[in-house]
């Protein structure tokens, strides 16, 4: 889709883009967009100064048609930061060579003006990339995007892989891998029969874990457990499918799963968790070592993520770091990724004196779950600015585990972290729309504290009550 100005005044939105305005469903946004994304993806989001004549969209477009820039995606809204209206465009930065020429001269005409990219450090100068933030999900079916940008597809093995060799293993891989790549936001997650010889390999794993839960795993592991054997149909000979443990999770927390094709990058597999939303694979190991997964499978997912993500603290403090993660720089998504290792995937903690696995990685391996809590590894306490930092192997078990005294206490930590992570506004989640909600200007923070507001008068009602009705107790 191209932006075409006509250049005169009363031109209005459809008119520019020659196509008939469309209310984009569920959203308040005028046009569909072409594109499902591009690595070369970048957003401008713009005010005009002079709002004043009914061509304003069409005189700042000029300035895109002068230097020959294709915009593929228009956008028009009410601005919650300066009166008026703002503009978002996208484009190809790849294809558009004098893209930084154009924003100059755009950057002058308005009272608001900020560019969000993927190739943000690709951009010519460090001065350019300095402006940049880089791209991040603001709508929670945004996240399609991320499937066909996957690291490696599901159905490519390594040469050392247990299933290399087996043509039949790669085949439902790649039938995996497929349903993944097509799912979007939305749609209930495609029910899998599995064959018998998966259900086998589970039932080998979940017998041997469940051995050890009891004395190893944390108490809210063991307390949401027991509810997935009696709504999701965690048992021995069955495999439970994502879209019931979703569905669990929702009503519990408001987390999700979708399914993934493959790896993601860290920006994106994070940025998921800003919305409460998990990544989740759905094939499982090879069947020649059951106790034995060089990456994640619905194995680790299930009997080591699922769980945790039904506590509504460890739910908030997993979303703290996705949303730390949006538009931070490349080494604060490094610092980040390396919390999330060592908390939600390799994470130990205090409980009643003694330590406890909360950590799907831990959750997931009966080796490492025995090893996790014997002598022989490092015990540290978790501190994101410390922790951040340390290098760690991911194919042997772990020399040093961290420690949570408890996830509302690591979830503190993770928010004070966030605080120096070096971007231009703050974010906040917006689960009625579920959206991100970028803070960066007074009318804004403005609407937050009214929202605030609403919900200190709630909490003062409440307690009123209770001072008034001595029966009912404080929880
Ligand atoms: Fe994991």
């Amino acid at each position: 889709m191209y932006a075409k100005s006509n250049g005169t005044n009363g031109t209005n939105l459809s008119e520019v883009i020659g196509s008939p305005p469309k209310l984009k469903e569920g959203g308040s946004y005028i046009m569909e967009s072409h594109s499902s994304s591009s690595s070369g993806k970048t957003i401008i989001i713009f005010s005009p100064t002079d709002q004043s004549s009914a061509g304003s969209l069409a005189k700042v477009l000029k300035i895109f048609d002068v230097f020959s820039v294709d915009l593929t995606h228009i956008e028009s809204r009410s601005s919650l930061r300066v009166p008026g209206y703002e503009f978002m465009v996208e484009c190809d930065v790849h294809k558009n060579p004098h893209l930084h020429d154009a924003l100059e001269i755009l950057k002058e005409k308005c009272s608001y003006f900020q560019v969000i990219s993927r190739a943000y450090n690709e951009e010519e100068t460090k001065e350019a990339a300095d402006e940049v933030v880089p791209w991040f999900p603001r709508r929670i079916r945004e996240l399609d995007r991320f499937a066909n940008q996957i690291l490696s597809y599901g159905a490519e093995l390594d040469s050392d892989h247990p299933g290399f060799t087996d043509p039949v293993y790669r085949e439902r891989r790649k039938y995996f891998a497929d349903i993944a790549y097509h799912y979007k936001h939305g749609q209930p997650l495609p029910r899998v029969e599995y064959t018998d010889e998966e259900i086998k390999t589970w039932g080998v794993v979940f017998k041997n874990l469940t051995k050890l839960y009891p004395t190893h795993a944390c108490y809210q592991h063991n307390h949401v457990f027991q509810l997935l054997i009696e709504n999701c149909g965690y048992r021995e000979d069955n495999i439970p499918q994502l879209e019931d443990v979703s569905n669990f999770l929702k009503d519990c927390t408001g987390f999700t799963l979708r399914p993934v094709a493959g790896l993601l990058s860290s920006r994106d597999f994070l940025a998921g968790l800003a919305f409460r939303v998990f990544h989740s694979t759905q094939y499982i190991r090879h069947p020649s070592k059951p106790l034995y997964t060089p990456e994640p499978d619905v194995v680790h997912e299930l009997m080591g993520h699922a769980p945790l993500f039904a506590d509504p603290a460890f739910a908030q403090f997993s979303q703290e770091i996705g949303l730390a993660s949006l538009g931070a720089p490349d080494d604060y998504i490094e610092k980040l990724a390396t919390c999330f290792w060592f908390t939600v995937e390799y994470g130990l903690c205090r409980e009643n004196g003694n330590l406890k696995a909360y950590g799907a990685g831990l959750l997931s391996s009966y080796g490492e779950l025995e090893y996790c809590l014997s002598d022989k590894p490092q015990i540290k306490d978790f501190e994101p600015e410390v922790t951040g930092l340390q290098k760690y192997p991911i194919t042997e078990y772990q020399p040093i585990y961290f420690v949570a005294d408890s996830f509302d206490n690591a979830k503190d930590k993770m928010i004070k972290f966030a605080d120096t992570i070096p971007r231009p506004f703050g974010v906040r989640y917006n689960a009625y729309t579920q959206s991100i909600e970028v803070l960066d200007t007074k009318p804004q923070l403005n609407n937050l504290l009214s929202n605030i507001n609403l919900e200190m008068h709630i909490l003062q009602n409440a307690l009123q009550k209770l001072m008034i009705d001595p029966e009912v107790k404080c929880p």
